[in-house]
């Protein structure tokens, strides 16, 4: 069974708690909770009152996906505000393996993120290393796009890297979920499904996640 990450970037955040509410009772397995800064991406989501705010309340793991330049500058912040998996990308981290050591270092769970153009072999050095993949099957910035479908070679590649690595990493991927194309994630090996637009934007979020995880 795959788990189910509802991505609250989706939520309504002029009530923000009801959302996380619904996921606390809901067959999701994780909140997944984009943070953007403007720079490495076009878009500002929100930041750390917002998930400390969140962390109160929320009963479920927090996997914060950083989409900002100098993710380093904050690890020991985002440790303070509660999350338990912290995915930096690639694209944005001159030294990944330090930045993944001082993840690990503050008791979190350490992730790696991975545009749609950044190719599989450049995590062969890092993949024994860290516990997550967020796979990127848009570009990220904004929710509600189009899943990528290069990314279904990708999460192929990704899991041989993983099985010959003897690597405990998980795949998550992250950008244009849907109940159509799940199936064919999820028999590409993915393990880990992030859903913002197909979660929030369906008329009953709780019973799109469980269809999510039931599939
Ligand atoms: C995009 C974010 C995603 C986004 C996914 O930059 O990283 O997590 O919320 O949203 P959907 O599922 O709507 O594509
Ligand atoms: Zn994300």
């Amino acid at each position: 069974m795959p788990l189910i990450a509802p991505s609250l970037l989706s939520a309504n955040f002029l009530n923000l708690e009801k959302d996380v509410e619904m996921i606390n009772q809901s067959e999701a397995d994780w909140f997944h909770v984009d943070v953007m800064d403007g720079r490495f991406v076009p878009n500002i989501s929100f930041g750390f009152p917002v998930l400390n705010a969140v962390n109160k309340i929320a009963k479920k793991t927090l996997d914060v996906h950083l989409m900002i330049v100098e993710p380093e500058k904050y690890i020991a912040e985002f440790a303070k505000a509660g999350a338990n998996y912290l995915s930096v990308h690639i694209e944005a981290c001159n030294h990944l393996h330090r930045t993944i050591q001082m993840i690990h270092g503050e008791g979190m769970k350490a992730g790696v993120a991975i545009n749609p153009h950044t190719p599989v072999h450049l995590l062969s050095d890092i993949i024994a290393d860290i516990d997550l993949v967020c796979m990127m099957s848009v570009n990220p910035g904004f929710g509600g796009q189009k899943f990528i479908r290069h990314t279904l070679t990708k999460i192929a590649q990704l899991k041989t890297l993983i099985n010959q690595c003897e690597s405990k990493a998980l795949i998550e991927i992250d950008g244009g979920v849907t109940l159509e194309n799940a199936g064919e994630i999820i028999a590409a090996g993915a393990d880990v499904l992030v859903a913002g637009n197909t979660v929030f934007s369906a008329a009953n979020p709780t019973e799109m996640i469980s269809k999510l995880k039931a599939i």
